[in-house]
Order: structure tokens, then C-alpha cells, then sequence
């Protein structure tokens, strides 16, 4: 019963409407939990440190104060709350993805549901929402604002549309219109929109991303970005295509196509709609493993391709929550991280503690700025059977250098000397 006014209601009406302290108390306990930073807050000036270590970093030409960007979901869906993510420091804001025909995006309720930790924190978050179901001339409104009144802060539009070149190329010059500065494509969605051959249906067959991307690039003016789904065999493939389909930018992860549970009670799927389900897609804490694996396979492709000399960028997105998990990602050769779940969980100030524990990172390493640590992680990734090569060599080396005989059969005439010296321990 608690739980439930908790998720509806403010905590001061709660807190106005409660019976008893004892209420009172578990709501605090509640906002304590939720809270659950570790890194320390620190001061942001239109996003920007005020001193430490430099976390400004430059992506596609774009500047942004710090390299943590509000990752496409409920955190960008109107003026009001991609506002409070400038407003708190955020270094761009990537909006809900948008389309041209939100009639057609019709969305359930419950559509969330948490798995818990054995502290009862979130750890793993599945979600069956659509795209944006706010209609598309509302949203170019919203966004030609936030871009008039924060004109020195990065907003993109993330897009997605049907297998139409027409339609892609009008919602390109649209949002170019009101001045988005680049665009992240949805190619990753991994529910709903896939049954239209959307989303995650296009990042799945190379052809058709080869060929939309195509017609995205020729259209836009503005550098784009290519999200892709952690839902197939090798992550690599679709990223090389878009890259040389003329995007500017890979974005990784979406979300990992998941069913939450079955409720032992009803015997029924969670998320539960009139008592069905269907498959959601998997965020947060839990998934930040597979995302960095992700991560560092296409890093090395586009390395290796030449892709990254190009100028070809790459933004890290899946459980992110601390500054040192930006860190990791960073180090596997990302220039911005992205954040979704973490704010669901946490809400917008969580950038201070991000920028915090990052800088707190690079203090500890004596890094001044970003690039100084950009895919210092990357070249010590290698094949299992590189790692037997290199711990046999170790192990050898190892040996050599072990002081002593290995037994009475090794002493010779000509070094005895020396090898009874090697066998002295206090040889000052
Ligand atoms: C409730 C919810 C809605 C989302 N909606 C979108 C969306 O509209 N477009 C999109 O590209 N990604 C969407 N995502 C995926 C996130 O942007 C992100 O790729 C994914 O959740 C992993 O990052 P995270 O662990 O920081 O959330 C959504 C995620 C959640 C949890």
C-alpha cells in the first residue's frame, strides 16, 4: 500500500497526507535509497567545472562542457524536462526518439518493471515504451525553444522512421529547422516498433541500414549518429556499415530484449497488461558489462578501419551511474557517455556526482583533460589464444630470472663461484 502512493504521489503530499510518523519515516528511508550516490557533487557552470580537471570535450565539431549527455527516453521527452537537464548541467540532451506520425504511437500501462538486489536497489530495469507519442509538430516547437534559449548547448533529435525515403528526408529538414545540432538514428528500439520494421528491424539487416543510412546522409547537414541494438550476433557489422554509409557517429547500446518475470502468484508475465505481456528491453546497472564488450568491439573495428582517424565518434551508452563507470567507457575510446535509467532512478543532478567522480578519476591518474585517457584501455584487449602465447612467455621469463639452481646436477666448474653466490641471502 505504501509502495504504491510512493510511485504516485510527491513525497510532500505524502508526507501532508500521512497518518502516522511512522509513514513519515519510511518515506525517508525510500528517498535515501534512491539517492544512493557515492561520487561527490561539484559545481557546474553551464555545465562546465569550475576548477580540477577539464571534462569539456569536443565530438563531430560539437563543444560540449562535460562529456555526459541525457541518453534518448523519458528523461528527453518534453521542453520542460530536457530544460532541467541544461538547467543541472548536463553537457546535451538527446530528446525521445521522435517520428513524423505519433498517431500511430499508442503506449500501456504498466510498461516498466524493477529486478532488485538483495539491498532491494534497483539493479536491472525492462521497459516495453514506444517512441515519443507527443505529436511531432509539438516537439519541433519544444525544441526550437530550448535551442533559442540555451544556444551554446548540444540538443539532438533522435529520429526514427519507416522503410521511406520521403519520410526520412522530411523529418531530417524539419528538426534541421529549428536547429538541432545533430542527430542520433534509431535503429535499435527492441519492442513495438519492430513489428512496423522499424528500429531494432532496420539495425538487424545491414542492407536496409546501408541503404536508409544512405539516405539520411544525403540529407542531412548536421553530423549524425548511428544507435545501435545489442540484439545480434555481431554488433560490428552494422557499425562498419554505418560508418561507411557517411555517419559521423556510432551510438551503443539500446536496450537488451529481456522478460522481466513471471509472477509466481498469478503465474503471468511482469510487465503485466490485462493480464499478457510481451518482451521488453533490458537497462541500467545490470547491463553495463555487455555494453562495454559491445563498446570495445566496434571501438576496434573503427580503429582498425580507419574510421576513428576519420573523425568517426563514438558515444557509450548502458548502466552507466558512477564517473567511473564513464571512465570505463571513455577508456575503451568513447567521447560521451550516455545516461537514461540513471536518471529515472536517480533524477537530474545526478550529472554533478558524474562530473564529481570522473574528475576524481582523473586526479587520482594525473590525467588535465579527456583525451589524455581516451582508449588507453583499448590495445590491451586481445584473442584467448594470444593470452596462453603471453602467459607462457611470462612464465619462462619468470623462471629465468629465478635466482639459484634448480638442482645439485646444475653447479659447473668454471661459474661456481658465481652460483653459490646467486644462493647467498645476505649479499648486502
Ligand atoms: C523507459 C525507457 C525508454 C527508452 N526510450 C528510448 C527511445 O525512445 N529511443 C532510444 O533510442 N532509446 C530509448 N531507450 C534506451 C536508452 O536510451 C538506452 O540506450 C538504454 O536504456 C541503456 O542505457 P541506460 O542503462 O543508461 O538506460 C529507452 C530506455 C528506457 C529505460
Amino acid at each position: 500500500m505504501i509502495k504504491m502512493q510512493l510511485s504516485q504521489k510527491q513525497t510532500g503530499t505524502i508526507r501532508a497526507h500521512a497518518a502516522s510518523r511512522k509513514l513519515c519515516v519510511r518515506v525517508r528511508a525510500a528517498d535515501a535509497r534512491t539517492k544512493g550516490l557515492t561520487d561527490p557533487a561539484v559545481k557546474l557552470v553551464n555545465g562546465a567545472v569550475t576548477e580540477g580537471p577539464d571534462l569539456s570535450v569536443e565530438v563531430n565539431g560539437l563543444k560540449l562542457p562535460n562529456p555526459f549527455v541525457i541518453g534518448s527516453g523519458p528523461p528527453g521527452t518534453n521542453y520542460q524536462v530536457m530544460k532541467k537537464a541544461f538547467d543541472e548541467g548536463w553537457g546535451g540532451v538527446i530528446c525521445k526518439t521522435l517520428s513524423l506520425d505519433s498517431s500511430k504511437v499508442v503506449n500501456v500501462t504498466p510498461r516498466y518493471a524493477k529486478l532488485l538486489d538483495s539491498k532491494g536497489e534497483v539493479f536491472g530495469w525492462e521497459n516495453f515504451e514506444l517512441i515519443s507519442d507527443r505529436p511531432f509538430e509539438t516537439m519541433l516547437a519544444e525544441l526550437k525553444r530550448l535551442k533559442e534559449e540555451y544556444p551554446d548547448r548540444v540538443l539532438i533529435a533522435s529520429i526514427m522512421e519507416e522503410y521511406s525515403r520521403e519520410a526520412w528526408q522530411e523529418i531530417i529538414g524539419r528538426c534541421e529547422e529549428v536547429g538541432v545540432d545533430a542527430f542520433e538514428i534509431n535503429f535499435s528500439c527492441p519492442h513495438g516498433l519492430p513489428e512496423r520494421k522499424m528500429g531494432m528491424a532496420m539495425g538487424q539487416d545491414c542492407d536496409v541500414l546501408g541503404e536508409v543510412c544512405g539516405w539520411i546522409n544525403a540529407a542531412a547537414s548536421v553530423p549524425v549518429w548511428a544507435k545501435m541494438t545489442p540484439n545480434i550476433t555481431d554488433i560490428t557489422q552494422p557499425a562498419l556499415v554505418a560508418a561507411q554509409q557517411g555517419c559521423e557517429g556510432i551510438a551503443a547500446i539500446n536496450t537488451i530484449r529481456s522478460v522481466m518475470g513471471i509472477n509466481l502468484s498469478t503465474l503471468r508475465p511482469e510487465p503485466c497488461v490485462e493480464g499478457y505481456s510481451t518482451p521488453g528491453g533490458y537497462s541500467y546497472r545490470a547491463v553495463k558489462p555487455i555494453a562495454l564488450e559491445k563498446v570495445m568491439s566496434i571501438s576496434r573495428l573503427l580503429q582498425q578501419q580507419g574510421f576513428r582517424d576519420a573523425g568517426v565518434s563514438l558515444s557509450g551508452i548502458g548502466g552507466v551511474e558512477t564517473g567511473g563507470d564513464a571512465a570505463e567507457f571513455i577508456l575503451l575510446g568513447c567521447d560521451t557517455v550516455q545516461v537514461c535509467t540513471g536518471v529515472m532512478v536517480h533524477g537530474y543532478p545526478m550529472v554533478q556526482h558524474l562530473c564529481g567522480g570522473l574528475q576524481a578519476f582523473m586526479s587520482q591518474h594525473g590525467f588535465a583533460c579527456i583525451p589524455e585517457f581516451r582508449g588507453a584501455a583499448l590495445p590491451y584487449f586481445t584473442t584467448h589464444g594470444d593470452l596462453v602465447v603471453r602467459q607462457k612467455a611470462a612464465l619462462a621469463q619468470r623462471k629465468a630470472g629465478k635466482v639459484g639452481l634448480a638442482s645439485d646436477t646444475a653447479w659447473t666448474g668454471d661459474g661456481f663461484v658465481a652460483e653459490a653466490e646467486s644462493m647467498v641471502s645476505n649479499r648486502g
